[in-house]
């Protein structure tokens, strides 16, 4: 069964490159709502913590040095079906196989800076979404 909500970050290539701003707009007019929302950095601790499921994969130090390399946004999103929703919504991990028109392929360089995470299930959103948002922070 799906849930409504998703958890996402906005990459630190999409932030560096000025894409903040494009990309919350792609999100609103996709018909998600912002529950909660934050511009914050990781410590490369906390981006491990973060991606602790990836800790085998030969990626791992490259994807915990880059998330942790700059700022990036986190938010909580809600709409029907949101995960799937989102999932088309980014497009594929590779740019370069990203569909046209998907946030991926409009603002993402390489399969390592690929500008946005979204949750890949219900239960992983609500994990991640509360390894950044207290209760209070939610709207
Ligand atoms: P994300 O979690 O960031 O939304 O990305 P994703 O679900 O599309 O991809 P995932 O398999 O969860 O991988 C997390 C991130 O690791 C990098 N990656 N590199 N070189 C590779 O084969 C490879 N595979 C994954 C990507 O930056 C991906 O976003
Ligand atoms: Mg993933």
């Amino acid at each position: 069964m799906s849930t409504n909500r998703t958890f996402t970050m906005i990459k630190p290539d999409a932030v560096a490159n000025g894409h903040i701003g494009s990309i919350v707009n792609d999100i609103t007019k996709a018909g998600f709502k912002i529950i909660a929302l934050k511009y914050t950095k990781l410590s490369a601790e906390k981006a491990g913590e973060f991606y602790a499921v990836h800790k085998e994969r030969p990626f791992y130090n490259d994807l915990v040095s880059f998330m942790s390399s700059g700022p990036i946004v986190a938010a909580i999103l809600e709409k029907d079906n949101a995960i799937e929703e989102f999932r088309n919504l980014i497009g594929a991990t590779n740019p370069a196989e990203a569909a046209e028109g998907t946030i991926r392929q409009k603002y993402a360089k390489s399969i390592d800076a690929n500008a946005i995470h979204g949750s890949d299930s219900d239960e992983n959103a609500q994990i991640e979404g509360d390894f950044f948002f207290a209760a209070n922070e939610r709207f």
